[in-house]
């Protein structure tokens, strides 16, 4: 009988709107596996994609200010129920709260549609062409209590071409954020990429695979 006792790192990934990036990991996980889906957004299209792929899913639909105090607990309890190693958020349009912070602490990371620490918050495309910014991209980061301040684990960049839209643009970096966010998680699962205590350290190994691939790392 032939038995795999391998196990991969369990991660679970919130999501409130179109689940890309979801699939992309998905499609990609080597060193780990979606244990679960917390969105909340019942609509999300990342609700769906969890259905079809018989994903455990919860769904946690959002509520007003006053409540968000009893909201996080819930969110806290539903990520502990899937016992994670990493919680990826996924365009999850949510402030995550202290309290959450500080119960998975050096756990939680983000993918954002720009090169931080520029344009964080929303629109960055657009922002950028108004800028005339030579070169966008995206950043897979950590995540603290503020919008798009965590530590910056690894980015990919490209030119931005004469004359494009936003949409477009938004498109080329989409299929950046594809490929980075599932190189990250493999190698966060791997071990290649170690977090503590706020403080990323990389293997020698993932610094030269990053570097054929072009994924820039704040070395
Ligand atoms: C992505 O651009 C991600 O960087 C941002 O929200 C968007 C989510 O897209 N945080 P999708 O739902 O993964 O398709």
């Amino acid at each position: 009988m032939d038995i795999n006792f391998q196990s991969k790192t369990p991660i679970v990934v919130l999501v409130s709107g179109r689940g890309s990036n979801l699939q992309a990991l998905h499609r990609a996980a080597q060193n780990f596996s979606i244990v679960g889906i917390i969105s909340d957004n019942q609509n999300a299209g990342g609700v769906n994609f969890a259905q079809e792929n018989s994903i455990p899913v919860r769904v946690l639909p959002k509520v007003p200010p006053s409540q968000r105090g009893q909201y996080t607990e819930e969110l806290i309890a539903a990520i502990q129920f899937f016992s994670p190693d990493w919680i990826a958020l996924a365009g999850f349009m949510q402030i995550i709260r202290p309290a959450m912070i500080e119960k998975f602490k050096d756990q939680i990371i983000n993918i954002h549609p720009a090169l931080l620490p520029q344009y964080p918050g929303l629109d960055t495309h657009a922002r950028a062409l108004a800028d005339n910014a030579k070169e966008h991209g995206c950043t897979v980061h950590l995540v603290d209590c503020g919008v798009d301040t965590g530590a910056t684990i690894a980015q990919m960049a490209l030119e931005v071409a004469t004359g494009i839209t936003a949409e477009e643009l938004a498109h080329q970096v989409l299929a950046l954020e594809h490929q980075l966010y599932a190189w990250v998680l493999n190698n966060l699962c791997q071990k290649n990429i170690v977090v503590k205590a706020g403080e990323i350290k990389y293997s020698a190994q993932s610094v030269s695979d990053a570097k054929s691939r072009g994924i820039r790392l704040p070395l």
